[in-house]
């Protein structure tokens, strides 16, 4: 199956780091809260990150009381600044793609997997290895993006506005299609994996999960009242979360 390694293009690498080096993004707003507040109880647990990326979580995991953290991602480029920014006796870091994790010969107490899981084709198979790499209660937390957003074709503008350009409804089609669809971020052909919410939680519970929570996170009032902008996610949320147990 394919596996594509977007993050190590160039341009979309630049571009990606300027993006996450902004204050304030999608990121910062809701996602990490949301995967902080969904954390399990990291005091003396072994984690492996999936997808880990510049390494920043790996270290929060540390400061959560994480004894040892494996941190596993297919690009490079990401690797490098998790090197070089977010190193700690404590972390390894694997230049693999996280469909090769069954080659891992250990056990980890929690499995979390941060915005990655959506460039994967082959999900029951990381589901399936995930589940069999979890010591027993083990916990696999993940974020990814939402159902709602994986389902755009990729053409065409992802928003219905007004005369002002305010958003007043998401163009959603064939959200019952899945499988590979090529997107436009940054570059040209960024290929993502839209499953229905549906098989996300069946592949988990056929494999054994249990699942324990879901969220769908939305700006705060808060948030809204300083950064309007983000009123586009009452229409449609950016990210999924799932917290399962083994
Ligand atoms: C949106 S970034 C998230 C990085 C980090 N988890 C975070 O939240 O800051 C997605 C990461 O997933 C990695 N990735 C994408 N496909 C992957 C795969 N098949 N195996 C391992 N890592 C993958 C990318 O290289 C990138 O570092």
């Amino acid at each position: 199956m394919a596996k594509q390694n977007i993050y190590d293009n160039e341009t979309f690498f630049t571009e990606y780091s300027k993006l996450r080096e902004r204050e304030v993004n999608a990121n910062n707003l809701f996602e990490l809260p949301t995967l902080f507040r969904m954390l399990p109880e990291l005091q003396g647990k072994t984690v492996l990150d999936l997808g880990c990326g510049t390494g920043e979580r790996c270290i929060d995991y540390l400061d959560r009381g994480a004894v040892e953290v494996t941190g596993v991602d297919i690009s490079e480029k990401m690797l490098n600044v998790a090197r070089s920014k977010n190193s700690d006796p404590r972390i390894t870091y694997l230049n693999m793609p996280m469909e090769d994790i069954g080659a891992i010969d250990r056990r980890f107490d929690v499995v979390i997997s941060s915005l990655a899981l959506h460039y994967v084709e082959d999900f029951p198979g990381v589901v399936k290895n995930v589940f069999k790499l979890l010591n027993e209660d083990g916990i696999f937390l993940f974020s990814q993006e939402h159902p709602l957003a994986t389902c755009h074709s990729g053409t065409g503008d992802r928003w219905t506005r007004d005369e002002n350009g305010i958003k007043l409804y998401a163009n959603i089609a064939n959200y019952c299609v899945e499988g590979q669809k090529d997107s436009t971020w940054f570059v040209e052909g960024v290929l993502r994996y839209h499953r229905m919410f549906s098989t996300i939680v069946n592949t988990l519970t056929d494999n054994g999960f249990t699942i324990l929570r879901m969220e769908e996170p939305y700006p705060t009032d808060e948030i809204i009242r300083k950064y309007p902008e983000y009123y586009d996610n009452y229409h449609k949320p950016d990210f999924l979360f799932v917290k399962a147990a083994k």
